[in-house]
C-alpha cells in the first residue's frame, strides 16, 4: 500500500507548529483548498459547456474585460469564505471595495483577512493553457467586536501568516507556505484529495530561464532591457544564453521557474509607471512563497515584502525568482 499524506492531514498535522493555535488558520486553508477543486473542476470542463467567453459588457474595477470563469471562481473562493467563518475581510481583485464578512453571524469572530486573485492568466482559458488563483492571509489587528481600520486591510507583506497558489496545468497543484518553508501537493482526481508531492520545495540560486513579456521591450527601464540582453549573449561560463519563456500566467511562470530556476520580470514601462502586476493579490504573496523557497523578490529599487501598501488594488514592478538572478537585474538597475 503506498503512503500518501493529504493537504487536511499535513495541515492538521504543521498546526503543531503553532503552539497557541485553535485550529482556525488550519481551517481556512481547508476552505481554500475545498474552494480550488471546484474551480478545477469547471477549468477543466471550460471547453465542455457554455462558461467560455466573456460574461457580455462584464468589466472588472480596472475595465477588464472579466471572463466568466472569473466571475465563477471569484464567487466560489468568496462563499467558501463566508461559510467556513475564519475570514472577516476578502479583498479580491474581481471586487472594486473588499468584502466584509463579519456581519454574517459564522464570521463574527473571524480573525483573517484574504486577499485572492480568484483566476490567474484568465486571458489562457480559451486556448487551453494554465491558469491558477493566489491568495495571501493576514491576521486582522483590531479587536474583535472592534470595525476593521485601513491598518487591517493594508499589511505589508511581511505581515502575512500564509500564502499560496493553486496551479491548474497538465495536473493541478496546491503550493503554500505559513512561514516555514514551501510545500506542493497534487490533486489525485481519482480521490477528489490534494497529495503531498513537493515537500520543502526550494528554487535553485540560478537557472536558466526568464520570463518577461519582450512585446513592451522598447517600452522598458534601461536597467531591464541592458539584463535582456545580457540574458542572450553567450557566455560558456554562466551558461548563457538563457532561455526565453512567457507564459502570460503568472502563476504558470512562477511555477515553473521555482521548480527549475529562472527569473520572472514585469516592470514599469513608459505607459504603466507601476507595471501591471497588483501588490496585494499577486505579489506579495508570490513573493512570500519565492523567498521562503530560498528566492527574491524585488521591485527593483525595493523588496516586495517591505512595501507598506497604499491602496487594495495597488501595481507595483515584480522581479522574482532564483536568488543570483534577481540579484544580476538588481546590478543592472543601480548601474543605469
Ligand atoms: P489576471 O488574469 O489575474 O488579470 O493576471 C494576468 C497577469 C499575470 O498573470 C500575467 O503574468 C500578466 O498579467 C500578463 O500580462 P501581459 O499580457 O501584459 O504580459
Ligand atoms: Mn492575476
Ligand atoms: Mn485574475
Amino acid at each position: 500500500m503506498i503512503s500518501i499524506k493529504t493537504l487536511g492531514q499535513f495541515i492538521i498535522e504543521k498546526q503543531a507548529d503553532f503552539p497557541y493555535a485553535k485550529g482556525e488558520l488550519s481551517r481556512l486553508l481547508r476552505d481554500i483548498g475545498i474552494a480550488a477543486k471546484i474551480v478545477n473542476r469547471e477549468v477543466n470542463k471550460a471547453g465542455l459547456v457554455d462558461i467560455l467567453g466573456s460574461i457580455g459588457d462584464s468589466t472588472n474595477v480596472f475595465g477588464e474585460n472579466q471572463k466568466k470563469l472569473d466571475v465563477f471562481a471569484d464567487e466560489q473562493f468568496i462563499a467558501a469564505l463566508k461559510d467556513g467563518g475564519e475570514c472577516c475581510f476578502v479583498a479580491s481583485e474581481e471586487q472594486e471595495e473588499g468584502i466584509l464578512l463579519t456581519d454574517t453571524g459564522v464570521s463574527k469572530d473571524a480573525k483573517y483577512i484574504v486577499c485572492i486573485d480568484p483566476l490567474d492568466g484568465s486571458s489562457n482559458i480559451d486556448v487551453n493553457v494554465s491558469v491558477g488563483t493566489i491568495f495571501s492571509i493576514y491576521r486582522r489587528i483590531s479587536p474583535l467586536g472592534e470595525s476593521l481600520t485601513e491598518q487591517d486591510l493594508l499589511q505589508n507583506g511581511l505581515k502575512q501568516v500564509a500564502a499560496g497558489y493553486i496551479i491548474y496545468g497538465s495536473s493541478t497543484m496546491l503550493v503554500y507556505t505559513t512561514g516555514k518553508g514551501v510545500n506542493g501537493f497534487t490533486l489525485d482526481p481519482s480521490i477528489g484529495e490534494f497529495c503531498l508531492s513537493n515537500p520543502n520545495m526550494k528554487i535553485p540560486s540560478s537557472g536558466k530561464i526568464y520570463s518577461i513579456n519582450e512585446g513592451n521591450y522598447s517600452k522598458f527601464p534601461n536597467g531591464i532591457k541592458q539584463y535582456i540582453k545580457y540574458c542572450q549573449e553567450e557566455d560558456v561560463a554562466s551558461n548563457r544564453p538563457y532561455t526565453s519563456r512567457y507564459i502570460g500566467s503568472m502563476v504558470a511562470d512562477i511555477h515553473r521557474n521555482l521548480l527549475m530556476g529562472g527569473i520572472f520580470i514585469y516592470p514599469q514601462t513608459a505607459g504603466q509607471p507601476y507595471g501591471k502586476l497588483r501588490l496585494m493579490y499577486e505579489c506579495n504573496p508570490i513573493a512570500f512563497i519565492i523567498e521562503q523557497a530560498g528566492g527574491k523578490a524585488s521591485t527593483g529599487t525595493e523588496r516586495i515584502l517591505e512595501i507598506e501598501p497604499q491602496e487594495l488594488h495597488q501595481r507595483v514592478p515584480a522581479i522574482v525568482g532564483s536568488s543570483e538572478m534577481v540579484d544580476k537585474v538588481l546590478e543592472f538597475i543601480a548601474q543605469s
